[in-house]
Formats: C-alpha cells, sequence, structure tokens
C-alpha cells in the first residue's frame, strides 16, 4: 500500500464499516478507532500486509504489534489463557487493556506479528466502531498506533490522515478517541508483569488479581530488540553481506543474480516481499541446514523496510549469550 495514490476516509456506518473490512480482507491497510488511539489495521494472518504496516510507518525494526480480536472467545483460538489472564480478560475487556498470552501452535499468525516471539499480544477494544469492523472482517487485525514512527499517537481521523496520507487504503473516520493513551500492557506468559502502562489504571489491576504486578526488567514498552534476541535467533550461524555461499555455507539471496541460493527473499529484489518472507525462510534455512551449515545472507539495502530487515538479521548474527 505505500506509494498509494490517495487514502480514502470512509464514515464508520454500516456500510463503510463492509467496505473497510473487505479491505483488509484483501491485504490492505485500513485506520480505525479505538477508545485508546487510532490503530493501523492489517490481516495478522497474512505477511505481505502485515510487512505494510512495518512499511507504512516507516518503523526501522520489526517490534511485536498488538492484535485485535472482537472477544475472548476468538483471543482463545490464538493463544492459552491461564488464571491471570482470565481474570484480567473478564474483568477488562472489552478495553484499554493487552495482554501478552503464550501462542498456541499452529495460530496461524503471521510470525511478523510477533516478531517471531512464541508470545502474542491480544487487545479486546471497546469502542464500537472497533467491534463493528473486527465482526465484519471476522478475524484477527494487526494495529500498532496509527502514526509514522517516532510520531505522537493519532486520536482523530485527520491525525492519521497528516501522517499516513497515501501510505494506506483508508481510513475508518469513528470521531475521537476517549481515552487518548494506549492500552495498558500485562505479560502473563509468566508472572503478571506490567509491560507499559496506559488506560487502564495499574492499580485497578492489581486489584483485581489480588496481588502486585511484576515490573519488567527493562522499564517502558518492550520494543522487541535486545533482550528477546534469542527468541529469533536461529541455530545456525548467520553470516550478512554475502555475496556467495563459502563451503559449509546455505546462501539466503535477494534480488537478482543469486543463483544457487538455497532460497532468495525476494528474486526480484522487492523489500517488502523480503520482509514477509524474513522469519520463515530463516526457519527453514535453519531446517534445511540441520545444525551442519551456516547461513549466508545476501546483501539486503539500507532502505526503506531493508532497515527493519537488516536490525533482525544483525540480531540473529550477534554472538549468543
Ligand atoms: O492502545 C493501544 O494499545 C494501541 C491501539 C491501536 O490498540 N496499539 C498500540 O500498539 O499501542 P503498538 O504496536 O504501538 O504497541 C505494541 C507494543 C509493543 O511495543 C510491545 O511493547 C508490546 O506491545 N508487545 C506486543 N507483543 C508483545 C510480545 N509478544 N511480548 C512483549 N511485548 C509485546
Ligand atoms: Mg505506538
Amino acid at each position: 500500500m505505500v506509494g498509494s495514490t490517495q487514502t480514502q476516509v470512509i464514515s464508520a456506518d454500516p456500510r463503510g464499516v463492509e467496505q473497510a473490512a473487505a479491505l483488509l480482507a484483501k491485504g490492505a491497510l485500513v485506520a480505525f478507532p479505538t477508545e485508546t488511539v487510532y490503530g493501523l489495521g492489517a490481516d495478522a494472518r497474512d505477511d505481505t500486509a502485515v510487512a505494510g504496516i512495518f512499511a507504512a510507518k516507516n518503523r526501522p525494526q520489526f517490534n511485536p504489534l498488538i492484535v485485535h480480536v472482537r472477544d475472548l472467545d476468538h483471543a482463545r483460538s490464538f493463544a492459552e489463557f491461564g488464571d491471570a489472564a482470565d481474570r484480567l480478560a473478564d474483568a477488562f475487556w472489552p478495553g484499554a487493556l493487552t495482554l501478552v498470552v503464550p501462542m498456541k501452535p499452529g495460530a496461524g499468525l503471521s510470525p511478523l506479528v510477533s516478531a517471531g516471539l512464541p508470545s502474542v499480544a491480544l487487545r479486546v477494544p471497546a469502542h464500537p466502531v472497533a467491534q463493528a469492523l473486527l465482526t465484519a472482517f471476522d478475524g484477527p487485525v494487526a494495529a500498532p498506533s496509527a502514526n509514522p514512527s517516532g510520531r505522537v499517537s493519532p486520536t482523530r481521523a485527520d491525525h492519521v490522515l497528516d501522517g499516513l496520507n497515501g501510505r494506506i487504503a483508508a481510513i475508518l473516520d469513528g470521531g475521537a478517541c476517549d481515552v487518548g493513551v494506549e492500552s495498558t500492557i500485562v505479560g502473563c506468559t509468566d508472572t503478571p508483569t506490567l509491560l507499559r502502562p496506559g488506560g487502564i489504571p495499574v492499580e485497578a489491576i492489581e486489584a483485581c488479581l489480588g496481588q502486585p504486578l511484576a515490573r519488567a526488567a527493562h522499564e517502558g514498552p518492550i520494543t522487541a530488540p535486545g533482550q528477546l534476541s534469542s527468541h529469533y535467533a536461529p541455530d545456525a550461524p548467520l553470516r550478512l553481506n554475502a555475496d556467495h555461499a563459502q563451503p559449509g555455507e546455505l546462501w539466503l539471496g535477494f534480488g537478482h543474480g543469486c543463483e544457487g541460493a538455497a532460497l532468495n527473499l525476494s528474486p526480484s529484489g522487492d523489500l517488502l516481499q523480503a520482509a514477509a518472507n524474513l522469519f520463515h525462510y530463516l526457519r527453514q534455512m535453519d531446517e534445511m541446514s540441520g545444525g551442519k551449515a551456516g547461513i549466508a545472507v545476501a546483501p539486503i539495502p539500507e532502505t526503506g523496510l531493508g532497515l527493519a530487515i537488516n536490525d533482525r538479521l544483525r540480531r540473529a548474527a550477534a554472538p549468543r549469550p
């Protein structure tokens, strides 16, 4: 969707909601209101659509995104809910709370959504337009805030237009968002942990659980990197900017002139396609290597989505603890 001509502003009546859902189903990007901020939505099962979110926002890193679902039942089809997650979902969904929970095997979400992690951030928004869209679309919608990377989160359709006009297919205009700050994020993969303060007060969450929340080792949001790197590093050693494979290596190509590559992230040199394939191909290369061969990765340009791809490759290539 990047470079598309004009972003359509769609009014949030039943017809508009159907139109927005149809765009999502085609793999297009649609901004929509939640009670916290406007989200930039894409089908969370569609690798190319999710890669498009990072391109539209100009995000230099693949940090994990929040997956929006219409209700707890739908959420359970993607993840395991333990006692704490169950309790919090009961008390605060729909609402400004996001739960990070263990992903179910075969959940079918794009690995770009979770940045390759075994957990997923899920949220059931309360905003009637978000609810209507999720019901009409009938699938999981990945959505970070609908602003270019590094800019403040939008709480009105015209804020979204300011930042993303021409870069996304449409905005579902549902007026101003009430809460104005992002959802509170609680990690429920282990001891319940505050990952990001937000729209639901921490005190209310602690009262519901009857215990204080642990605090993340690194204060502030986990923007994927650093602490999480071990989860998405392949077992095989990675060598970057390799214009050919050496003996004992498998070559992961990019663009033309990569004859002999075991796989090619994008034979035509399309960074969106390369981003969509990245996690799948790293995994496949790892399987092909069977722990015996290293992986040599062709150079990826440091432009657009290439920044996020290279960031992730560098983390995967870094020495392991
Ligand atoms: O209010 C909100 O939460 C808005 C609306 C649109 O729902 N969304 C939002 O998304 O703020 P985003 O992408 O800006 O924030 C997602 C954050 C990531 O920065 C990361 O901190 C956390 O969610 N996150 C997502 N998945 C995670 C995971 N598997 N483990 C740990 N943190 C995760
Ligand atoms: Mg944001």
